[in-house]
């Protein structure tokens, strides 16, 4: 995935020079969203199915331009639900999130959402519900198989005991459960052990066992399936951003894999699998921009306090990263006062908040810097402005702007 930098710098210049505050500004590539999606669509098998976990970004431009390249969104709340739905009245849903409430599971029957069950108790009560109101449900299973050696990445929701999904030692309650429960259709089984995966290989190697383990269950309980969900998951390389993800490797060795497996089917009907891909579709599409405000020695340290921090930004807090970023460098300076500039030196990004831990960015190499000068933080599409803790000192939100594909530019 190229960035388009002089796209998205020119953008950062004209709303520098339009703003009448220190620029701190989301700013959306939703044409180079639009490519990608369609990129990684193109790459997906036949009988593979591309859904947009939109808890990555849910913001309603975003959501508009993936909307024709994926086959539904994937959802984690009945606001989720009524989002979506709202903007979106015929695309299909799936929903996914422990501790479903019994509203949102009503939600869910009244909009014609999938439903991924993870437990025999929500099994339970989705039946009574669907029951009640005559209204039939498709569901999945999630289950979290022990699949610990294959799930490794640094943020695991599976293959060990987790809070996610039906341990594999409930299936054969759920099952039973389900065969009596004539509200509801067994239509496959749900995985999503982890996110942040780098590896295309081991990737391949998850979904193989996801495969073999959906076959080996379909067989043991008599069960016929049309999907495996195989979650999302799929990293972005923050720390080295010329190594990501291979999708061309994964996606032509996912064909081979499912030839092979369909070839090995037994006579049983291949399933279909399905996607739910959340920070791999969007994080490259948005830009974090700030201005820096102050810079400062301490030490043998050097820190730039920028105009915003991770109450906006939140992802390498989150991460546990120093996030990469470029200088946007504003020559005009019309103060009535100096100007502090540092050269060939290391710097440290900080936010304005009230806490050591509002760092954007580490002891970063830079061969100048000044006050009034930009940086554009890349890789801020997903995961980004919507996990942050936005009014925390009630700063105000930045702005977002968003570059649609037609070439025009407004923001909200
Ligand atoms: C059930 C489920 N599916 C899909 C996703 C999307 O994951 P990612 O953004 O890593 O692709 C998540 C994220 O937590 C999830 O919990």
């Amino acid at each position: 995935m190229t960035l388009d930098w002089d796209r998205i710098v020119a953008a950062t210049r004209q709303a520098h020079a339009e703003a009448d505050a220190p620029l701190c500004a989301y700013l959306y590539d939703l044409e180079a969203l639009a490519k990608h999606a369609a990129h990684v669509r193109a790459g997906l098998p036949q009988h593979c199915e591309f859904f947009y976990a939109i808890k990555a970004n849910s913001d309603l431009p975003l959501l508009t331009a993936l909307a024709s390249h994926v086959d539904g969104f994937e959802v984690s709340s009945g606001g989720e639900i009524a989002w979506v739905r709202r903007h979106f009245p015929q695309v299909p849903l799936i929903f996914s999130s422990p501790g479903k409430l019994d509203s949102e599971l009503a939600l869910a029957l009244k909009h014609d959402v999938t439903v991924h069950i993870e437990s025999l108790h929500e099994l339970e009560r989705l039946g009574v519900l669907a029951r009640a109101g005559n209204c039939p449900a498709s569901v999945l299973l999630r289950v979290n198989p022990p699949l610990a050696e294959l799930a490794t990445s640094t943020l695991v929701m599976g293959g060990k005991p987790t809070q996610f999904g039906i341990a594999v030692e409930h299936l054969p309650a759920c099952l039973e459960r389900l065969s009596k429960e004539p509200a509801l259709v067994l239509r496959g089984f749900h995985f999503h052990l982890l996110s942040h995966q780098l590896d295309a290989g081991r990737h391949l190697q998850l979904l193989q066992a996801y495969w073999r383990q959906s076959k080996e269950w379909c067989m043991q309980y008599g069960l016929s399936i049309e999907h495996i969900n195989v979650g999302g998951g799929i990293g972005v390389n923050y720390r080295q951003p010329e190594q990501q993800f291979d999708w061309n490797q994964f996606s032509q060795g996912l064909a081979t894999m499912l030839m092979q497996e369909e070839a090995a089917a037994d006579g049983l009907k291949a399933p279909r699998l399905r996607f739910e891909l959340g920070r791999y579709v969007s994080a490259f599409c948005g830009y974090y921009a700030t201005e820096v405000l102050d810079i400062k020695e301490a030490g043998t340290r050097t820190f730039a306090i920028v105009h915003g921090g991770t109450h906006h930004f939140r992802t390498p807090y989150a991460q546990g990263h120093s996030h990469p970023f470029r200088i946007v460098p504003i020559d005009c300076w019309q103060r009535p006062y100096s100007r502090p500039t540092v050269s060939q030196c290391r710097v440290t990004i900080a936010g304005q908040l009230c806490t050591p831990k509002d760092i954007l960015s580490s002891d970063v190499p830079v061969n100048a810097l000044r006050v009034g000068d930009l940086l554009l933080f890349p890789y801020a599409g997903a995961y980004a402005w919507h996990i942050s803790h936005h009014d925390f000192l009630r700063h105000p939100h930045p702005q977002h702007i968003y570059l649609p594909v037609a070439n025009q530019t407004y923001s909200s």
